[in-house]
């Protein structure tokens, strides 16, 4: 397991009480940087819930969340993007009218922001745009820039998302079910660049999803949810033999 001090995303005794329901109950686990690791569990086993109090749209009853070795319990949302966490939310927040290119350079303008104020923000010179040009070529999305977002398959946008995620310089980045609404077509290619992307930038990968062959073939490590507690934290192997795990969906295919 790793040491909860030294990992890129640790939450430690983490409970969340929501008018009298348990949504968490404490919740501890670390993930090391570099590390992918998925966190499945049936519906309303409280993953959304943990995303959301790691990246802060809620706060936690009791327990704690840092960020490389920092406290950000009580840090807002956007203290945390700046300490380089990222997310996405299990429906697309994209600015649909706006191009695919104008997404990725809305990231790129925030983060110019966040260390030195408009005046840094990328223009629209060729010079500018190239690097938010490779970061749409990463994703395979160049070619696709100046269409609106909301003209792209699910699967596109899925991939736009990881763009702005890229051109936001996240390091900890939250996915929410990034493969839901996409095409078994799309699934594969989708699957095989949240890899690359991750093993490229050496981001660290925490990733809501119940497809679990994604969750076989991607995850270094998989967190278990069950009513709110974390049942098991281990290799994926591992947690496809777990008897706990399996009786825990109720028979129901893992
Ligand atoms: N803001 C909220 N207020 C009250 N209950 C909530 C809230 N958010 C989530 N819940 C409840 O918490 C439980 C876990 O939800 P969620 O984290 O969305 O689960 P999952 O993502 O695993 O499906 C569910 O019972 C849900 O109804
Ligand atoms: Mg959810």
């Amino acid at each position: 397991m790793t040491d909860t001090e030294s990992a890129a995303l640790a939450v430690e005794d983490l409970s969340l009480v929501i008018d009298g329901a348990q949504i968490l109950r404490d919740v501890t686990l670390g993930v090391a940087t570099g590390e992918l690791v998925a966190v499945i569990g049936p519906n309303g086993a409280g993953k959304t819930s943990l995303l959301n109090v790691v990246s802060g749209t809620m706060r936690p009853t009791q327990g704690r969340v840092a960020l490389h070795g920092r406290d950000v319990t009580t840090a807002s949302p956007a203290r945390r993007a700046r300490r380089g966490l990222g997310r996405t939310f299990q429906t697309s927040y994209l600015f649909l009218g706006l191009t695919v290119l104008e997404n990725v350079r809305l990231a790129a303008q925030a983060k110019g922001q966040r260390f030195g104020g408009l005046w840094r923000a990328p223009g629209r010179s060729a010079a500018a745009l190239a690097p938010i040009r490779e970061h749409l070529a990463r994703v395979g999305l160049d070619g696709a820039r100046n269409r609106p977002a909301g003209s792209l398959s699910h699967g596109d946008r899925r991939k736009l998302e990881l763009a702005i995620m890229l051109a936001s310089g996240s390091t900890i980045v939250l996915l929410d079910e990034p493969m839901a609404g996409v095409n078994s077509e799309d699934l594969p290619s989708l699957m095989e660049l949240i890899r690359d992307v991750q093993r490229d930038t050496d981001a660290t990968v925490v990733m809501v999803e119940h497809h679990i062959d994604v969750v076989l073939e991607l995850a270094h490590r998989v967190a278990v949810m069950h009513h709110g507690a974390l049942l098991a934290f281990d290799t994926p192997e591992n947690v496809v033999a777990d008897a706990t795990v399996r009786d825990a969906y109720l028979g129901e295919p893992l």
